[in-house]
């Protein structure tokens, strides 16, 4: 059976050291990825055993032996010695809000896998482009794949290394997610791109966008869609631990 992946987002949250602890042990099940801020990951690493730890960000140079004149940045190196397994890049709030472009986007695509990180992309299309049709947010999502991916190599993507999220820009803390069968026509269209691109059909795709314990069903009964991002419910232990519920059964 195709294990359901779960990636909790914990964004700029909490506040408070104890309560990132808290929500981490709430948290820690089996094929659950909990991508905290920087700030918490060495304490999170200390608490999580079945859940993996995923890091919001990374830059892309990684000097072997420390010494990156890079201020406020973090690298891939500096994350693995915590345990950092997955990295969340291009998340459409750091595309809009720090104004991250494709090609700087793929450079910490490239980085990771160079250095042992697995990668949890982030793509999708704003609303300008989907109230034209899916038609024309396919369009804009295979740029921004290909872009993204430019440079990969099928020998960079042994089994799990890359994934995907389709995270539509409009469906991300709105409270209005995607409609399942234009999610699982667009998640079919990315996997026959990086099916054409790569020679392989193991690269997960997840959805992303105002997911919840009452929507999470829908999304995951389709066979496509291999698990899901989840944002503001990470946030809330007992629906969270409803989506996990959920997402195990599968
Ligand atoms: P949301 O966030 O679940 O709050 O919509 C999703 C995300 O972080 O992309």
């Amino acid at each position: 059976m195709n294990k359901k992946l779960i990636i909790a987002n914990w964004k700029m949250n909490p506040i408070m050291r104890n309560e990132a602890i808290k929500l981490a042990r709430q948290s820690d099940f089996s094929n659950i990825v909990i991508a905290p801020p920087f700030l918490f990951l060495s304490d999170i690493s200390k608490v999580l055993k079945k859940a993996c730890l995923g890091a919001q960000d990374v830059f892309w140079e990684n000097p072997p032996t420390g010494g990156g004149a890079y201020t406020g940045e973090i690298s891939p190196s500096m994350l693995k010695s915590f345990r950092v397994e997955y990295v969340i890049i291009g998340h459409s709030e750091r595309r809009c809000s720090l104004n991250e472009s494709d090609e700087l986007i793929n450079k910490k695509v490239l980085a990771c896998l160079k250095n042992g990180l697995k990668v949890i992309l982030c793509i999708g299309e704003d609303w300008s482009k989907r109230k034209m049709g899916l038609i024309h947010a396919k369009k804009f999502v295979e740029n921004q794949l290909l872009k993204d991916i430019a440079g990969l190599k099928e020998n960079d993507l042994k089994v799990g290394k890359l994934i995907i999220a389709y995270e539509p820009v409009w469906a991300i803390g709105t409270g209005k997610s995607d409609n399942p069968k234009e999610i699982r026509e667009m998640t079919s269209f990315i996997k026959d791109i990086l099916y054409s691109k790569f020679k392989t059909r193991n690269i997960k795709v997840l959805y992303g966008g105002s997911v919840n314990s009452k929507n999470i069903k829908s999304f995951l009964s389709v066979g496509e869609i291999d698990g899901a991002l989840v944002g503001g419910v990470s946030l809330k232990p007992n629906e969270f631990k409803k989506v996990i519920k959920f997402s195990q059964t599968r």
